[in-house]
């Protein structure tokens, strides 16, 4: 039962806000400027607005026409810059070379792709990029699939640099407790509250990557062909 106003916006979601902050703060680490940055997968472009923040060049793609269609309505206001672009990830539309950085967030294996075709994903990210850029990788898995994940793109043709856990299972365990009553107006605020979310986060991290759903990998792409 809604208690009232307008419905939820699920891209509230505290730890998905946190999430979305956590990459475009690594992006702006990484990047020189201006950067040209490539968003795969963008949905409705919940990520592209953090990363249109700073006056960069974006790009985003997505499969989804209706998604593509309501990231731009999102970026109308805020988001000058920003190029969206109907593609599948396995065949990018653009020449070599032509980013500092791609960010494949939720990719990989929330566009649930089989193996070749993540391979492919990867290939066309590296040939997309140019020598010595970066892909920003993450993913919602189990921590025992972490180990896996970090493997598969070290396979493809990036040198993994860093990989980073978010910490963010006990947000998702409580978001889940709490799924059936999700429109009431006090557990909507609890979805949406950052402090919650960094609270859980601490406690979380004292168990290391097991306190995780979501991995980030961060890679280079290799410096000559
Ligand atoms: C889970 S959302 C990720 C949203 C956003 N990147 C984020 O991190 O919040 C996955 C998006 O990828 C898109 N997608 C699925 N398969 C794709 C493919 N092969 N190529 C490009 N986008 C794809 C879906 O349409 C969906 O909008």
């Amino acid at each position: 039962m809604h208690r009232g106003g307008e419905p939820f916006d699920y891209s509230r979601r505290a730890a998905e806000v946190l999430r979305h902050r956590f990459i475009s703060d690594l992006v702006r680490a990484l990047a020189p400027r201006p950067a040209r940055l490539l968003d795969v997968g963008c949905s409705k472009g919940q990520l592209t607005l953090h990363l249109a923040a700073v006056p960069e060049f974006v790009v985003a793609v997505d499969l989804s026409r209706a998604a593509i269609r309501a990231a731009r309505e999102r970026l109308q206001s805020g988001g000058a810059g920003v190029r969206f672009v109907v593609a599948d990830a396995t065949a990018l539309p653009f020449g070599a070379s032509r980013f500092d950085v791609v960010v494949m967030s939720d990719g990989l294996h929330s566009w649930q792709l089989p193996a070749a075709e993540r391979r492919a994903a990867l290939v066309q990210a590296g040939y997309v990029v140019r020598a010595g850029g970066h892909a920003v990788l993450t993913e919602y898995l189990q921590p025992g699939a972490f180990a896996e994940f970090v493997s598969e793109v070290r396979a493809g043709p990036f040198q993994v640099v860093a990989v980073e856990y978010l910490h963010d299972r006990l947000w998702y365990r409580v978001e889940s407790w709490f799924k059936a009553v999700r429109d009431w107006r006090w557990v909507e605020r609890l979805f949406a509250s950052v402090p919650v979310a960094r609270l859980l986060g601490r406690v979380a991290r004292l168990f290391g990557r097991r306190g995780s759903r979501h991995i980030c990998v961060v890679a280079r792409r290799a410096a000559t062909d």
